[in-house]
């Protein structure tokens, strides 16, 4: 299965799954390409530094949301990629391409949806939420990417302890840490291997041998 990774930021996401391919914990999968939307993203180096491909794409260098939807495609398609990681992307996607990989785009969000997502809930604020509403768990999310914001069906959950004095900044580390990192690997690894249906809006994981 051919991956594009789309990144914004850091790139720690992307991190965990080059290595995860490289460890064989993710099989069946290659990472054909890493796109970013800002040209000094760090998450480009990281690609560099493990031999992958990395292009800088911005919808700011088109006229439209539709010419860059288009451009997108095309360097998706010229690559016959099969599914698209979003791990940190916070560029709106064209309508044109949520179609066109229906239930073949996954996002990471960093927290239990459906709680702390939608509109505005991205990076820090998450945290800084979860912090002001007192919550005990929080956690976080791959879910297969629709129309909306963060409400395409879910894959994966993993929970994470609120513990006493956590700042945003230590909190989003520790839902990194044991959550981010190793649920999309894992969702990853399944979708590559067909353990993963989409049923009336719902995922059917499928463990063990039985495909
Ligand atoms: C992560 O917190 C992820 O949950 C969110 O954006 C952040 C990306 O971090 N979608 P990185 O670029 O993978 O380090």
């Amino acid at each position: 299965m051919k991956l594009a990774v789309l990144v914004s930021g850091g790139g720690t996401n992307l991190e965990a799954i080059l290595t995860a391919i490289e460890e064989g914990k993710i099989t069946n999968a290659t990472v054909e390409v890493v796109i970013s939307n800002k040209k000094d993203a760090y998450a480009l180096e990281r690609a560099k530094n493990h031999g992958i491909e990395g292009i800088y794409l911005s919808p700011k260098d088109y006229e439209n949301r539709s010419q860059f939807g288009n451009a997108l495609v095309h360097e998706l398609q010229k690559r016959n990629v099969d599914l698209i990681v979003l791990a940190g992307y916070l560029v709106i996607l064209p309508k044109e391409l949520i179609h066109a990989y229906e239930n073949r785009m996954i996002n990471i969000h960093p927290s239990l949806i459906p709680s702390f997502c939608g509109k505005g809930f991205y990076g820090l604020k998450v945290h800084e939420e979860v912090l002001e509403r007192g919550c005990k768990v929080t956690g976080a999310t791959v879910h297969f990417v629709d129309e909306g914001t963060d409400t395409g069906p879910i894959i994966l959950q993993r929970a994470v302890e609120v513990l006493e004095g956590d700042t945003p900044e230590i909190l989003q580390k520790r839902v990194m840490e044991q959550a981010e990192w190793s649920i999309l690997p894992e969702a990853i690894h399944l979708i590559a291997n067909q353990k993963i249906r989409v049923e009336d809006g719902h995922v059917i994981t499928v463990r063990g041998e039985q495909a």
